[in-house]
């Protein structure tokens, strides 16, 4: 019997050691430890040995017992380990290998230019204000001496809101930066120096000079004395740092209600130096803004005495200033959100 069990002993050992992995382990305990397995029917077997045998014979199997159930939980515990790591490699992340790049954005042309625009004229003293684009007709129109009938209206057909908002037209989608001349008279007195930057919207065909929203910046200076000789100033001043110390700029007559007299600004052609070109139409002269002395009616539409406060306001397309700044021949490009077009501003 000892003899037995000693060879039992060995080649169980021996089958332990080439057992690699959790399911032959199992496969060996079954066959070893488990309910019919040999060590357990060696012990029942202790029985039936002469009794001089049996104490001998029955410590030899206990021993067998213990020691392969103690090589099996170390070898499984082992396994169990290698299998873990395995797991564990199979997931893991090359660190050495390159990462990916993250998409790094830019400011939209427009808000840079915009930003420009602002830049420049609170160096000569403006502040900064910003209007609702949803506005009244009121102030769209009404205080800025554009009365229901008035044939101005047509070139700032726009986009109304309806009901429960607005009713019978009061209220719409501002077309202009202008109405924001009357909220600032509003809410402060002279002496201001304000520019209003902010979206507008017409109802519009888009073409490639039209869009049916688009960005203006509007300028306000109402003071004591304030005379076309300012307004000539700080507009010459603005195209200079944004188009080059050396621009011409022409001031003509124009007509807005709001304004008297009002004008158009235009500066030589920036692509052919005035002498005529495509961009320019052949005429040699860009027109960049619209501007003029404040309408005395919509100084006391605000309550400010025209005999006692004078202004200038302007009005500009920020769009227009950065196709000129950047040659862009087209304004849809602008809201067509095509990377292509918008990876050429990066700053
Ligand atoms: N609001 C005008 C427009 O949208 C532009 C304009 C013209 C603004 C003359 C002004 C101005 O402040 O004085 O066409």
């Amino acid at each position: 019997m000892l003899e037995k069990i000693k060879s039992l002993r060995e080649k169980a050992i021996q089958e332990l050691e080439a057992s690699a992995d959790s399911n032959s382990l199992e496969e060996w305990k079954r066959t070893y430890l488990g309910k019919k397995g040999f060590v357990t029917q060696l012990l029942r077997q202790i029985g039936s040995l002469p009794p001089e045998e049996r104490p001998k014979a029955g410590e030899a199997a206990n021993l067998l017992r213990d020691e392969l159930t103690q090589l099996y939980e170390e070898k499984a515990s082992a396994i169990k380990e290698a299998e873990r790591l395995q797991a564990a490699k199979a997931q893991a992340i090359d660190v050495t290998l390159p990462g990916r790049r993250p998409q790094i954005g830019a400011l939209h042309p427009v808000t840079q230019t915009l930003r420009e625009i602002i830049e420049i004229f609170s160096r000569m003293g403006f502040g900064v204000y910003e209007g609702p684009e949803v506005e009244w007709d009121e102030y769209n129109f009404g205080l800025l001496n554009i009365p229901p009938e008035h044939p101005a209206r047509d070139m700032w057909d726009t986009l109304y809101i309806a009901p429960p908002y607005g009713k019978d037209g009061n209220m719409l989608l501002r077309t202009h930066t202008s109405p924001d001349q009357i909220r600032v008279m509003e809410l402060t007195k002279p002496p201001i120096r304000v520019v209003v930057p902010g979206r507008c919207y017409r109802h519009e065909a888009t073409d490639a000079s039209h869009e049916w929203m688009f960005y203006q910046v509007e300028g306000l200076a109402v003071d004591k004395g304030i005379t076309m000789a300012h307004l000539k100033g700080v507009l010459t001043t603005f195209v200079r740092e944004m188009f080059g110390k050396e621009r011409k700029v022409r001031f003509r007559c124009d007509y807005f209600p709001f304004v008297e007299p009002g004008a158009d600004m235009a500066m030589d052609c920036i692509v052919c130096g005035g002498k005529g070109c495509r961009v320019c139409k052949f005429t040699g002269w860009l027109e960049i803004l619209g501007a003029g002395m404040v309408h005395p009616q919509v100084l006391r539409n605000v309550g400010i005495d025209p005999n006692i406060y004078t202004g200038f306001a302007f009005g500009m397309g920020v769009e227009r200033i950065a196709m000129l700044k950047h040659k862009i021949d087209d304004i849809r490009y602008f809201y067509a959100n095509d990377l292509r077009f918008l990876k050429q501003f990066r700053a």
